[in-house]
């Protein structure tokens, strides 16, 4: 029900944004859809060495004053908006393991890497689009503002708060992401942060019901 709910309110704000096309596919695909995601997942202790970045990184953990700047939704399309906004909603439902690569003071890459102590939290949150245990990070809510695109900021972004996240967890040992399959620049940007094609999630919504399967691949059968 609460997530009905919270769907309910994103669909909303999708409208306001101006994104309405965006939400009647969002309604669409509820009632009749099939959608593949990549799993992918770093272990800690397995060493990795990103190739730079177009721009120097260090990684902050996300907190209040970062995220007055971090949703910032001054001159985005509707769409980035759309895609802010479902961030923003993760911030504020006050999940931990928000971290920001910056460039100098500007935020270049968002992510969260949820520790597993708030595994029902995802589960209410999310619904069942993670195979969740007590030793991974849930990565969630990739994000790069449109001036920080296409500057390789991902690779090195992503390793860097991965490696801040597992420094911060230490009851973890592996973390974990699921962007869509057909999402070229999140599953090569995963990839190239060390992170390993090892699954595929099908989910599967038929009038609102949705089913969701884990199937083991490798990057070459999923034609990465
Ligand atoms: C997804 C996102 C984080 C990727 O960051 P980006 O800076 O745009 O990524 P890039 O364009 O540099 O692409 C990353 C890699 O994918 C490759 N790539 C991107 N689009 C591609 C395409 N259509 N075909 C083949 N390769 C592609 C790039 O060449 C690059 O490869 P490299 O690492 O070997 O150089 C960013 O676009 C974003 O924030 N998008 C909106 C939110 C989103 O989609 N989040 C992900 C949800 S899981």
């Amino acid at each position: 029900m609460q997530r009905v709910l919270g769907r309910s309110k994103m669909l909303v704000q999708q409208v306001k944004n101006g994104d309405a096309k965006g939400a009647l596919g969002d309604v669409r695909s509820w009632v009749w859809s099939e959608n593949q995601y990549c799993g992918l997942s770093r272990t800690f202790a397995d060493d990795f060495t990103p190739a730079p970045a177009n721009v120097k990184l260090h990684a902050e953990p996300l907190d209040d004053a970062l995220a007055a700047k971090v949703f910032d939704f001054d001159g985005l399309g509707e769409r980035d908006a759309t895609y802010l906004e479902r961030r923003k909603r993760i911030w504020d439902a006050g999940f931990d393991g928000g971290f920001v690569a910056m460039a100098g003071d500007e935020p270049a890459y968002l992510q969260w890497l949820i520790p597993p102590r708030q595994n029902k939290q995802v589960a209410d949150y999310f619904g069942p689009l993670f195979p969740l245990d007590d030793h991974t990070l849930t990565v969630e809510g990739a994000w790069i503002p449109p001036k920080f695109r296409k500057e390789k900021v991902m690779g090195e972004g992503l390793s860097l708060v991965t490696e801040a996240a597992a420094a911060a967890s230490p009851e973890a040992d592996r973390a974990r992401c699921f962007p869509e399959l057909a999402n070229k620049g999140a599953v090569k940007g995963s990839a190239s942060g060390g992170y390993v094609i090892d699954t595929v999630r099908t989910d599967t919504w038929r009038l609102g019901r949705r089913t969701v399967t884990f199937t083991p691949t490798t990057a070459e059968a999923v034609g990465y």
